[in-house]
């Protein structure tokens, strides 16, 4: 369940591997039936696109649903992100990015590790997405695209976008993390700065099949456009941090939801543990 020596060179140079069709349909299929109830919820976990009925996320389900519980101590993910980060790992961030058919909005060039750097503390990058595909994604439903190879520019600083801008709001509140998860991202790249990598490293937009994982590093840059196609096009994102690098406190902490203060090592599940009746 680890990964090839192969895997993990492609990860390496590149910053992200794909295993395709790493879940099986029914596995998939229970994770899908999960979707239409979490995104009825009306909770302060759910982000909605801009014009304001469409679900973008939904945050933390790891810990109020069972199925995504089991994921996020899944061995085909939780192994991997130990074989890259060489050693064991919590589960930092769980996302469920819906790209919804017609609707869902785009994601600006950014990188994952300067949001959880200045909002979180987070020291190092030594952190791993593992992205999981319910939906098959391609060139017509807001793919991913990935500059190949960016990760090794390290940390890029770039200018927060003005608070008011993002929320429309002239005051931090509760909510204020949401500008981390709307169209208009607190950090992103800049058009010359997205010019200039581009000049270095090749952009290629991701294709998967659905059960497929895409492991990938917090400093790739990447982006999404919007997904003007009849096809959703839902992912779950799990973010493994190493226990070996523990955030610092901040002022105004995130809400746990979003950046799990769990610390403990998982210990991953049996490798059928999404199709047993039960699992401790
Ligand atoms: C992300 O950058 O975290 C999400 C991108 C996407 O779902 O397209
Ligand atoms: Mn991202």
């Amino acid at each position: 369940m680890f990964l090839t020596e192969e895997q993990i060179t492609t990860y390496k140079n590149n910053g992200f591997v794909l295993l395709d069709e790493y879940f099986s349909r029914t596995e998939i299929e229970l994770m899908k039936a999960e979707l239409p109830a979490l995104f009825a919820e009306e909770t302060s976990k759910r982000v909605l696109e801009e014009e304001g009925n469409t679900v973008r996320s939904v945050h933390g389900s790891h810990t109020t649903n069972e199925v995504f519980r089991r994921l996020s101590r899944h061995p085909r993910l939780v192994l991997p992100a130990m074989h890259i980060l060489g050693s064991k790992v919590y589960v930092y961030q769980f996302k469920i990015n819906a790209k919804a058919a017609f609707s869902g909005d785009v994601w600006e060039w950014h990188q994952d590790y300067i949001f959880w750097k200045k909002e979180d503390g987070l020291q190092t990058p030594r952190v791993t997405n593992a992205l999981v595909f319910l939906d098959e994604m391609n060139e017509l439903n807001g793919s991913l695209f990935f500059m190949v190879g960016s990760h090794k520019e390290g940390m890029i600083e770039v200018k927060a976008r003005n608070f008011k801008e993002i929320s429309g709001e002239s005051k931090v509140n509760d909510s204020s993390w949401k500008s981390s998860f709307t169209a208009k991202l607190k950090y992103s790249l800049n058009q010359k700065m997205i010019a200039d990598l581009a000049l270095k490293y090749k952009i290629v937009s991701i294709k998967a099949l659905p059960g497929s994982v895409l492991f990938f590093d917090s400093n790739i840059v990447h982006s999404s456009p919007n997904n003007i196609s009849p096809f959703d096009r839902s992912v779950v994102i799990v973010t493994f941090n190493s226990i070996e690098n523990i955030p610092s406190t901040v002022d105004n902490p995130r809400p746990d939801f979003l950046v799990s203060r769990d610390f403990r090592p998982i210990e991953p599940l049996s490798d059928n543990a999404l199709l047993i009746q039960s699992v401790s």
